[in-house]
């Protein structure tokens, strides 16, 4: 029972010391008054004291029951008492803190845009691996080995695993996607593509790609074209306009490339569209034939046309970027101007 006076002689004196801080009043309360307080453990002792001395400890307890709340009164005036002051120090008049607000990067926020208006024509989204083995990113393409044309995309290979490649275009989506054998198929594969160039201004090792791909019956030129006019207004506006070159891919026949009046001059021809008044932003085709039998489709059933373009060149048009570098420095000077931007 000693143990017992001292511990709460020990309480007193702590309580008694308690200084009235900020914050403290609340910290008192659950220290010494709340459900697992001081107070409470203090009255639990009770049942361990004998019946000859009850009557005597209930008293003592009591009173450290009373001077504990007692504390917390006083506590509670002397912090009501601070309020007025310190809130003669708060100039309410003055402006808020204004809290930084983060961008999403240009890349994301032209890739979401595009996302969207293929979204409206009825494409879904696809995705698949940035490392990649040699017959989606290649063989299934019609690009066979030692065919000429895979020199046109400097491969990064695994080294351990030659078999393996970081993927040089997100084609191999469409592959896989084919594959799966459930038709039609309408999709946009957006992602991150690899290729072992120099870096400049107008080129790096990395950089992002939305691909797309439609085969049903009966898909002609003129699906592609439309489908390609519609983004292009969507993307750019009305007013401007768009040619189609013969080109050359692997994997489409016929292939074309897709140009739209530069943006910058309007046609007039400056140092962007290297004064022809013209920029090239996507390249297209109809699905070749060795493709769809490639993946187990009937080409003489199914076509289908496919599209692929650089999302990097689509905002460097779009933002009037000179330098491709920009995106992938991380400079918040560059990336603060997206801010708002959706
Ligand atoms: N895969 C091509 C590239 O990366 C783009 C493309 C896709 C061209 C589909 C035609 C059809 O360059």
């Amino acid at each position: 029972m000693d143990n017992l006076l001292q511990q709460i002689d020990i309480y007193k004196k702590e309580i008694t010391e308690f200084s009235a801080e900020k914050d403290a009043t609340e910290i008192f309360r659950i220290k010494y008054l709340g459900t697992k307080g001081v107070v409470k453990i203090v009255m639990a002792e009770m049942k361990n004291v004998p019946n000859e001395k009850k009557r005597e400890f209930g008293q003592i307890l009591n009173e450290f029951k009373i001077f504990a709340e007692n504390k917390y009164e006083e506590l509670k005036s002397v912090t009501r008492n601070q309020l007025p002051e310190t809130s003669n120090q708060i100039d309410l008049t003055l402006p808020g803190d204004a809290l930084p607000l983060g961008s999403r990067h240009p890349i994301s926020i032209v890739k979401n845009k595009i996302i969207s208006i293929f979204q409206r024509l009825g494409f879904a989204v696809a995705e698949g691996p940035e490392i990649e083995d040699d017959w989606h990113n290649f063989t299934a393409l019609n690009l066979p080995e030692d065919h000429p044309a895979r020199d046109m995309q400097d491969t990064f290979y695994i080294s351990q695993n030659p078999a393996w490649m970081l993927r040089t275009h997100t084609s191999n989506v469409q592959v896989r996607e084919m594959e799966k054998g459930k038709l039609p198929i309408r999709i946009i594969c957006p992602g991150r593509v690899y290729r072992n160039e120099t870096i400049s201004a107008r080129a790096h090792c990395f950089f992002h790609q939305v691909e797309g791909l439609y085969i049903a019956e009966n898909v002609s030129f003129a699906d592609l074209k439309q489908t390609l006019y519609f983004f292009v207004q969507e993307m750019f506006g009305q007013d401007v306009k768009v040619r189609f070159r013969p080109s050359y891919f692997p994997f489409t026949e016929p292939s074309a490339e897709m140009d739209i009046s530069c943006l910058i001059c309007g046609g007039a021809g400056c140092n962007i569209c290297k004064h022809t008044g013209w920029v090239e932003i996507l390249g297209c085709g109809m699905a070749h034939p060795k493709l769809l039998e490639n993946c187990s489709i009937d080409s003489n059933k199914y076509s289908g046309f496919a599209f692929g373009m650089g999302i990097e060149r689509i905002t460097m048009l779009k933002y009037q970027i000179k330098d491709l570098r920009l995106f992938s420095e991380n400079d918040v000077r560059f990336l603060k101007q997206f801010t708002g931007a959706v």
